[in-house]
């Protein structure tokens, strides 16, 4: 079975989160800024597009190859057997990026690519004048970084956060593969209780959900393999009934608390959507009121972060209150990803520790304080 040279990219900071994962579903890795590598048939394809909760995207790396000219870039990128991975009517956009490279003109790239894939396949085709472009998808790019050129296939197509559990409501939800990745940097497994005090849409909870009950996070989408001609179409059918028949029942609650009721009904649309809904306990309540008897578990947040003053204010007297009442609960470890800097002294205690993460554009930090019996 041919075996094809993969990686995964995602957020920056994650790299070694991702490289667990696929540990765990059995990949060896080797990791480098934004990408983790690994080697895989088309069963690997899928299977890893269907259960990596954090990553971004898994794409095929076709070729690579030191270019400092557009003569090199054009005949390495001709010189690919391209018929063997393009129909003659292939819908094939190719993105461009240089980073630290010679090459630096992007469009400069992307269109010296494209014009050597299409003469190659208009050659190997016996084919001349336009490509009719009116076919499958294949999208491919090409990376240059330090003169070093990449080019790939990508096998996800939209991005993997976008499980397709979600509707869409205007508000600000994490990235879901986002919330998965912070829940992955507690020692959450399923077999504890997790409780989200401010849950809005819910995703923290209901990837939790999803990873206590052993629900692939790829249950609900296409991906761009599917439209291959030369992709096993059986692969996925089987490895989807095979993900289906290893779902397990949840081993302890999953709370998802907020003080607005209408939030609240969303995130139950989505946990709906995701087969959870059953699975998490849903409360309209102010953190300051929050009261449980759970306990040795995680709680996981993502409060408001107020950009102008006003609204920064009375986030910061919401960090007060969420530090008098949940620091109560000391036998649950606690991880709260906030924008403000100055988050440690409103809540009333240093974290155990800091990880500078980017949400977006926005420099957050993941703040954590542990516990002893905490089941790392
Ligand atoms: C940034 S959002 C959380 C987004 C969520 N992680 C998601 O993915 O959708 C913050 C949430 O905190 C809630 N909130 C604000 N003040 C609160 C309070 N005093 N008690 C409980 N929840 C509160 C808001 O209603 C909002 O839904």
């Amino acid at each position: 079975m041919k075996k094809y040279q993969l990686y995964t990219t995602m957020g920056a900071g994650f790299e070694s989160v991702v490289a667990k994962e696929l540990h765990s579903l059995g990949y060896e890795t080797t990791t480098e800024n934004g990408r983790v590598f690994f080697k895989g048939t088309q069963a690997d394809i899928v299977k890893t597009n269907l259960w990596l909760r954090t990553a971004d995207r898994v794409k095929i790396l076709l070729k690579e190859f030191k270019a400092t000219d557009f003569d090199t870039l054009y005949n390495q990128v001709y010189d690919i057997d391209w018929a063997t991975i393009l129909p003659i009517d292939a819908k094939f956009p190719v993105q461009g990026r240089s980073v630290r490279s010679k090459l630096h003109s992007e469009p400069g790239i992307q269109s010296i690519v494209k014009k050597a894939i299409v003469n190659k396949m208009s050659d190997q085709y016996h084919r001349r004048g336009f490509l009719p472009e009116s076919g499958n998808f294949y999208p491919l790019d090409i990376h240059l970084y330090k003169d070093t050129a990449r080019i790939s296939l990508d096998t996800s197509g939209d991005s993997l956060f976008k499980r397709g559990y979600r509707i869409e409501h205007g508000g600000a939800p994490l990235k879901e593969n986002f919330a998965a990745s912070l829940i992955k940097l507690t020692p959450f497994d399923g077999s504890h209780p997790l409780i989200d005090p401010m849950t809005g849409s819910g995703t923290l909870a209901i990837e939790a959900a999803l990873i206590g009950k052993n629900i692939a996070p790829g249950s609900w989408r296409k991906f761009a393999f599917d439209n291959f001609d030369w992709f096993d179409a059986k692969l996925h059918k089987d490895l989807l009934i095979e993900a289906k028949s290893k779902i397990k029942k949840l081993a302890a609650p999953i709370w998802a608390c907020d003080i607005d009721q209408s939030i609240l009904e969303i995130a139950k649309l989505n946990a709906n959507n995701a087969g959870v809904l059953q699975d998490i306990y849903f409360k309209q309540v102010a953190v300051k009121d929050l009261a449980t008897d759970l306990k040795n578990g995680v709680i996981i947040a993502n409060p408001p972060y107020g950009k102008r003053l006003k609204d920064k204010q009375s986030a910061e007297a919401l960090y007060t209150q969420m530090g008098s009442n949940l620091l109560k609960y000391d036998s649950f470890s606690q991880y709260y990803l906030v924008g403000d800097p100055n988050f440690e002294s409103f809540f009333g205690k240093k974290a155990t520790k800091k990880r500078k993460l980017f949400n977006g554009n926005l420099r957050v930090d993941f703040y954590q304080y542990w516990v002893k019996n905490d089941y790392k």
